[in-house]
């Protein structure tokens, strides 16, 4: 696997891992099999890994130190503060307090088992804390050997520039696919370009759904996240699969998968864009990985572009859209 450089330096393989729903959010957890996924990717070339603190919540970062254990100095561990939450998955809300910043990394120090985070976003902006604030105590973690490069989830243009002043950051996070274009429109991709910031999409395959092979939402379990999302509900789902079935027939004339054509679109998008599919499947991770050799030509890329514009899918990406683009 080739690699990609996000910001001034942090080199990882041009496509990550996320393992968010190895814990959290997609249906039950199987650790053994998550962990065999995990070492299956470093196999491959994998080298960047994306946790969080509340995923699970908290178990998600024991589960990807421990299956990343023995290639520590080897891989690329990114975690993420700033959504709190309780032991028992209750949710507090949106916390960047100073405080809050330190004793979250050394939380995240401790569960994931290393001396340091390779990348340490903040997960959301608390609007009740400015951002110079959070991003003050997220350097001190730099000079103290504890972080090495840092990152932000959804925020807007102007905190991206605010947060990049107090220390230049290294990746923007936010949801971007074929399905969830803002990003291109809203200022948040051109900050990225403009300033050398690397850009990690996540839910690159619309949290299964570019995979042409999403499950039957009537069989999810309660507790996944795609069972009360708006864009999951069935009246939008049958306009949103039209997407769906578009990707399908290009990635059969350019004998691909769907998800590869899903991937290979972001990719490209920017040598700076790293997007982070996840998986609890050794073969889907294999497919998903074949997405780095799929060079998608511009007339191709164009057309998957126009398939599905900016606002086209049925439904918002989350029930609450009041904490992103801040
Ligand atoms: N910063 C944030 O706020 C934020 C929010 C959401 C996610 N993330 C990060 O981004 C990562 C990726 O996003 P995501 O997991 O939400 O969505 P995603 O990567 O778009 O999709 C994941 C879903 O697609 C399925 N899948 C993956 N590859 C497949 C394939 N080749 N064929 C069929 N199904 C496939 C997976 O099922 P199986 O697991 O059953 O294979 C899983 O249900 C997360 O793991 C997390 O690290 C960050």
């Amino acid at each position: 696997m080739h690699t990609r450089t996000l910001g001034q330096g942090l080199a990882v393989s041009a496509l990550g891992l996320g393992c968010m729903g190895m814990s959290d959010f997609y249906g039950p957890a199987d650790d053994a099999r998550s962990t065999d996924v995990i070492r299956a990717a470093v196999d491959r070339g994998i080298t960047f890994f994306d946790s969080a603190d509340m995923y699970g919540p908290f178990t998600n970062e024991i589960l990807v130190g421990r299956a990343l254990a023995a290639v520590r100095d080897r891989v690329t561990i990114a975690t993420k503060f700033g959504f709190e939450r309780t032991a028992d998955g209750g949710w507090v809300g949106i916390n960047g307090r100073p405080d809050y910043v330190r004793a979250s990394c050394d939380a995240s120090l401790s569960r994931l088992g290393v001396d340091h985070i390779d990348l340490y976003y903040q997960h959301r902006v608390d609007p009740s804390v400015p951002i110079e604030d959070t991003f003050g105590a997220m350097k001190e973690l730099v000079d103290a050997g504890k972080v090495r490069y840092l990152g932000i989830s959804e925020a807007a243009p102007d905190t991206i520039r605010r947060a990049h002043a107090v220390h230049p950051l290294a990746a923007v996070q936010t949801e971007w696919s074929l399905w969830t274009r803002d990003v291109e429109h809203n200022g948040v991709f051109a900050v990225t370009q403009e300033l050398g910031i690397g850009f990690v999409p996540y839910s690159p395959l619309a949290r299964g759904v570019l995979s042409g092979n999403m499950p039957d939402p009537a069989t999810l379990t309660d507790d996944d996240f795609r069972r009360h999302n708006p864009r999951f509900q069935p009246k939008n789902l049958d306009i949103n699969m039209r997407t769906v079935e578009a990707v399908k027939a290009v990635a059969r004339r350019i004998d691909a998968t769907p998800a590869q054509v899903a991937i290979a679109w972001l990719m490209a998008q920017g040598d700076h864009v790293v997007p982070i599919p996840g998986t609890r499947s050794i073969d889907r991770l294999v497919e998903n990985i074949g997405a780095a050799s799929v060079i998608l030509d511009e007339s191709t890329v164009q057309e998957l572009s126009e398939i599905a514009p900016d606002g086209a899918p049925a439904g918002q990406r989350y029930n609450d859209l009041s904490d992103v683009y801040l």
